[in-house]
Formats: C-alpha cells, structure tokens, sequence
C-alpha cells in the first residue's frame, strides 16, 4: 500500500511543504535572537536542574507526594537549596520553572522589571470563586482595581480599633480561663478573622465566633472553595477530568452570599447622593464601609462583587494563619510572652490606641519573626510575558545574568530565603525576635512576607493592626501561655501557610 501523501494533490504538499517551512525558519530565528539577547546581557544557562527527566520531571513526584502526605513540602524545598544553590530549574508534569530564592531576582521580577511578567496564569483557578478583580487579574484591570480599593486602606479606616475590639470580645469570651484545658486558637483565630473581615468589608460581621460549629454555612463553604483552588491550580489542564460539584456549589453559596452586601452598599450609596443635597454638614460623618465605598465609584454590581470576592479572599486565611503560627511559637517560648507583657504594662489594663500599637517595637518583632520564619504565603510565582533577564543565577558560581524566555513560571521561595544564613546569620532557623529589635537588621528584599513592588500587599497595614491587637489583648488579659502540644511546628498545605497542628495552649489569666 503507498503512503498517504503520495496520493495527495501536488499543490497541498507544496503548501504543506512552505508551511512548515516557516515554522523551521521562525523557529531557527527565534532561537537566534534569543541567544543574541542573551549574549548581549551577558547571560549564562543555569548550571542546575532538580528533575533528571527533563519533559516530565517523573522522576521528582514519588518524592512530591510523600512530602505532600507528610506536610514536608516547604522542608524539603530547604534541601533543594542546599545542594543545588539558590537558582535552579525544575519541571514537574504540566510546570516547568525557575526557581529562585535571590533578593535581587526578586526585586527585578516584582519591581524593576514589573512590566515583564504577570499572574495570568492565576485566574484560571481563581476565576470561579473570585470574578476577576484586583489578585487575579493583570495590566489595565489589575491598576483599576488598585485605584478602586486603596483609598478604603487609608490610615483613618484602618486605625479605627472599635470593632476589632467588639470582635475580640467575642474570641475572648470563648476561651478558658482555669490554666488547665486546652484549646486550639487556630480554629478561633479564623472564626475571629473572618468576622473583622467581613465587618470590614461589609459593614456586618457574620459572626461566626457567636455561632454554633452547625451554623458556619458561609464560612465553610469558602473554605472548601479555597482547597479547590489549590485543586485546580495543582490539576492544571487535568481539571477537565476531575469536576468538583461540591466546589461549584460552595462558590455559588459564596458569591450568593456576599451578592446582598453588594446590593445594600449600591442601595444605600444611591439614597446617600439622593439626600446628599439636603444632608446637614454639621452632622457626624457615618462610619466608612469598604463595599459602600467601592459602590461610591462604581455602580457595576458584578465589579464590586468581584473585588469584595478578591479582598475577602487576600485577607482572612493571611491573617489568621500569621496569628496562629505566631501563638503556636509564643506558647513555646514564655520568655518572649514576659517580656511582651513588660512592655504592654504602661497601659496599666485599658485598651491601646493605634498610635500606642505602632509604637510596640517588641510586638513588632514578634510578628516579623513569625512571618520571617513562616511566612504565611511561602512561595509565590510569575510568569514572563516576554524574553528576558535576571541578574543571578547563571554559570556555575550562579553570580552571572540568566536568560528567561517568554512563558517561563518564575518561582521564588520565601520560606527558603527568609532562612538564608548569609542574610539573617547563623541562627536563622531560631525564633528570635530580638534579631529586629535594634534595627540594624535590614534584609529589604531578603524580607517580603507582604511582597514588594507595585502588587505589594494592599493590607499589610490592616493586617498588622489587627494582628497587633490581638496579641497585646492576649497579653493583657493572660499572665502565661502554655503550649500542650509537645510537637514542633509543622506546616500545612493551602493557599496561606498555617502549623498544621493548630496552636493548642491553655491560658493562666493575668
Ligand atoms: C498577615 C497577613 C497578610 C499577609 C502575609 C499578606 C500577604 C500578601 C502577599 C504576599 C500578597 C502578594 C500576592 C501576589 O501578588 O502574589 C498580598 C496581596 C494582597 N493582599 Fe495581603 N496579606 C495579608 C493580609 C491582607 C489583608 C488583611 C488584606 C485585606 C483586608 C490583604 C489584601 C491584599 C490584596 C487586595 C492583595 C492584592 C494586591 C495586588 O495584587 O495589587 N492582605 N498579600
């Protein structure tokens, strides 16, 4: 039997044979220009790669997935590291990156040259829950959601301390105070989170720290739409073959939910300008609510939904997981709480102002070194959006420019980098919070807990406050904290970093 395109009609395998022609030839001179590009910025190939498959990076997943079943995923990054530098490259299925974990890398992908990469890549897995709003989205979308929420960042919305402190009296009333039983804060420092949360954002808090565990609907449906996230982030094209109802279900649950806050906001925002005119400018301003201040920009429901979706989502899990790793390493160390109740004692047990809260240097470090040693987002990525350079990580010393080329996932380790030795010294791998104390530590981008550059974390400033607060609150009211966990922290898996074994503590009131 002849072959197939000896049948064809000569006019089909002469433009077959041009096109593919072209392909060769576009192909050939991409390369080329790629490797003048390179050339010109002094570029060398990275010496290293972690997976000895080089298509499918096979041979890394058996090791993948035990570390996965055994929370030891960020510790076994710690040894990539170690034997194969600080930049290398790495291929798993579906992903192929450049995995970093040098300052100057980083601050060249997330700042100087910014406009060269992007999260496309994100909203795919996010998109379902979220909309498309200002942590999903890239370009003109993403710097129009930035000017949409910062101004509710502003100073005076986030050093109002009234309902953080109504909030806390509902986590308090909800802890034991005999010394003895234990409880784990993890599961109330959520509850406590979603609800300053959600008083943020919508002016009325679920309050979920009132409800019984059968009454958290909306809370633990975010919760399994965030694990499907992760899901669909880690599925990648596969997705199509594992459909998640139950996340479909619990996305709709969701964005139903916050729908109404998004329809009182525009509501009360158009009865607002109704009466603007006759309101009397001597009265007291109302209290400012971030979803009435998006619906004074904007009248689109489904924009302000998208945001709130975005905001609620970059907010809560942080958080709380910050608290409860920082509790979990205070229960171990009673020196550390001594010393945070020294330095609380000038309020002689009334509340503290926000001013009073900036200025608690010690409070400070203990949540830098939290962060610093467990960085509640541990690992991040983006993605070239055309060829281009970082300054380390080429040659054998791994000191030369590398070349990255367009489509290329960069990846970068905080929880590696924020225990490099050459930068925070030998006992990087201690919780010390005195290493911040006289400020002469200054890793600038060796430290990014909140991320640098234009995307940097919106509500770094809530999110200390809030976390501040509630650990001079504790302080006050508790004269120890005792650990009744006799593990070391352990990491678990989602979209935010938290010990996996909660911070289980009972409390000696002060
Ligand atoms: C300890 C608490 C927090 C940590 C560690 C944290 C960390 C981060 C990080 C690492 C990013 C960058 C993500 C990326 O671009 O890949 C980010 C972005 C963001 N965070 Fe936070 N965050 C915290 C709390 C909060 C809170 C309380 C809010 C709001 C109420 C918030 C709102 C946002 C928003 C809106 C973005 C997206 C900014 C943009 O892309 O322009 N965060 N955060």
């Amino acid at each position: 039997m002849m072959p197939f395109y000896l049948n064809l009609h000569p006019n089909v395998i002469l433009l077959a044979s041009i096109a593919l022609g072209i392909i060769i030839y576009r192909s050939i001179r991409r390369s080329w220009t790629r490797r003048q590009f390179a050339k010109a910025h002094g570029c060398k190939p990275i010496a290293r790669s972690l997976s000895k498959d080089p298509f499918l990076g096979l041979d890394l997943l058996p090791g993948t997935f035990r570390a996965i079943r055994e929370n030891r995923i960020l510790v076994r990054s710690l040894e990539f590291f170690k034997t194969h530098g600080n930049t290398f490259t790495v291929r798993e299925l579906h992903v192929s990156a450049i995995v970093t974990i040098e300052p100057e890398n980083i601050k060249t992908v997330l700042s100087l040259k910014f406009q060269d990469f992007c999260i496309a890549h994100r909203l795919k897995c996010m998109k379902p829950l979220l909309g498309e709003g200002i942590f999903d989205t890239d370009g003109d979308h993403w710097a129009a959601s930035r000017a949409l929420i910062r101004p509710s960042f502003n100073r005076d919305q986030v050093a109002d301390l009234r309902s953080l402190e109504s909030i806390f009296q509902d986590f308090f009333s909800l802890l034991p105070r005999d010394g003895e039983t234990v409880v784990d804060l993890k599961d109330l420092f959520f509850r406590y989170t979603i609800d300053s949360a959600t008083e943020f954002l919508f002016g009325q808090s679920v309050g979920t720290l009132k409800k019984s565990e059968a009454e958290l609907g909306f809370a633990d449906a975010f919760h399994y739409a965030q694990k499907a996230i992760l899901m669909r982030g880690m599925l990648g094209p596969l997705e199509y073959f594992f459909p998640d109802r139950r996340a479909e279900e619990c996305n709709c649950i969701c964005r139903d939910f916050v729908q109404q806050f998004v329809d009182e906001a525009v509501n009360a925002v158009e009865t607002r300008k109704a009466e603007g005119e006759k309101a009397d400018p001597s009265s007291t301003r109302p209290k400012r609510i971030f979803s009435h201040e998006l619906a004074a920009q904007t009248s689109d429901k489904t924009r302000i939904l998208d945001e709130l979706m975005n905001v609620l989502l970059a907010g809560r899990d942080t958080t709380a997981s910050l608290l409860t790793n920082m509790f979990f390493m205070l229960a171990k160390n009673p020196a550390i709480w001594d010393k945070l109740r020294r330095e609380v004692a000038f309020l002689e047990g009334r509340l503290p102002t926000y001013e009073e809260l900036c200025n608690m240097k010690y409070v400070h470090c203990c949540m830098n070194e939290s962060l610093r040693l467990h960085p509640v987002v541990p690992r991040n990525d983006r993605q070239a959006v055309r060829d281009t350079v970082l300054p380390l990580g080429g040659g054998k010393d791994g000191l030369s420019p590398i070349f990255v080329p367009k489509g290329t996932l960069v990846l970068y380790n905080l929880y590696a980098m924020h225990r490099r030795k050459d930068i925070y010294g030998p006992d990087a791998d201690e919780f010390r919070p005195e290493r911040w104390e006289d400020g002469k530590l200054m890793p600038r981008w060796g430290f990014l807990p909140f991320n640098g550059g234009p995307r940097i974390c919106i509500g770094q400033r809530y999110a200390l406050t809030e976390a501040g607060y509630v650990l001079v609150r504790m302080v006050q009211e508790f004269r120890s904290l005792v650990s009744r966990d006799p593990n070391e922290w352990e990491e678990t898996r989602g979209l935010t970093v938290t010990s996996h074994n909660g911070a289980k503590v009972s409390l000696i009131p002060a």
